[in-house]
């Protein structure tokens, strides 16, 4: 059996299309266009390459972008200040302050500073209370990225079994809360997990997010699963290799022979993120601005 490839990256190019073109529809009906704000501290080369592209992405979905680059020496007041600053901005509808941040700077306080109703990455407590009690509020990018594919491939998802390898706050806890939301059955698993391969073998779902390079093995799948990588790890260069390979959390080349249904790596989960925090956006710029987003958004 070879499974099919979940094609994250044209699902996300039509998920920003259709936001590009919401986005302009808001225009008209707000006055002004939405606006998202990014803060990246420091100059962590990879941060550089993502805040670039969510710069690029906001633009091109008809949307503004306002960056907000400041040196690695920056004190946590200042940070907190400018959050601030960001909250009262009637032209900022969603910030994101990208992760990690320098050591002398406590995340958690810095996320705590944003306006829940602007926290378009739902990283605030009061963003993961509300997923965690079933009321509205901002869903982390990725985790919400792998639930629409997941939807997109399997429609309902009540009663099957669904394993998410991981437990962070940004992915594998809200990926646990959805998947129950939509009425799976969940089991988080994690490195202190019993005999892991036995517990992967049960999942209709398989939702991998821990970081280590091809940890999951295809032995460990039901025949017919459907397996969502989340992860992204760079090989030590083989011979005649400038850069090592990326590969994910999941041995794909075993995987897509058990499989029912695989995301790649790249080109899966990842061009997801930035579409969804586009969409996440958008939908705090409606509700700023006292107007209804489309429900299908
Ligand atoms: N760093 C890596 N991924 C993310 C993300 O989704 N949001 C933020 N704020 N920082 C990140």
């Amino acid at each position: 059996m070879s499974a099919d490839i979940i094609d994250g990256k044209a699902f996300a190019a039509k998920l920003r299309e259709r936001v590009g073109a919401v986005a302009a529809d808001f225009q008209t009906a707000a006055g002004r266009k939405a606006g998202l704000a990014v803060v990246l501290v420091g100059d962590d080369p990879a941060s550089q390459v993502y805040v670039r592209s969510k710069g690029k992405a906001t633009l091109a979905a008809n949307m503004d972008s306002f960056e907000h680059r400041l040196p690695d020496d920056t004190s946590q007041a200042a940070l907190v200040a400018l959050v601030e600053k960001l909250n009262a901005d009637e032209a900022v509808d969603g910030i994101l302050v990208q992760l990690p941040l320098p050591g002398h700077i406590d995340a958690q306080a810095v996320i705590a500073a944003i306006d829940p109703d602007k926290d378009v990455d739902g990283f605030h407590v009061i963003n993961a209370g509300r997923l965690a009690t079933g009321s509205t509020g901002f869903v982390p990018c990725t985790p919400l990225g792998c639930m629409m594919l997941l939807t997109d491939r399997l429609g309902d998802l009540s009663g099957l079994e669904a394993v998410v390898i991981g437990r962070s706050n940004i992915v594998g806890k809200p990926m646990a809360q959805l998947l129950l939301d939509a009425n799976a059955t969940v089991t988080i698993a994690h490195s202190r997990t019993k005999d892991l391969p036995a517990v992967v073998r049960r999942a209709d779902i398989v939702v991998a997010a821990v970081g280590r390079a091809e940890m999951v093995r295809d032995d460990w799948l039901k025949d017919g699963a459907t397996v969502i990588d989340v992860g992204i790890n760079r090989l030590a260069p083989a011979a005649g290799e400038e850069k090592g390979r990326l590969v994910g959390d999941v041995d794909f080349a075993g995987a897509s022979a058990r499989a029912g249904a695989i995301t790649p790596v790249p080109g899966g989960v990842g061009p997801m993120t930035i579409a969804v925090l586009l969409r996440n956006t958008l939908v705090a710029a409606h509700a700023h601005a006292g107007l209804d987003a489309p429900t299908d958004l």
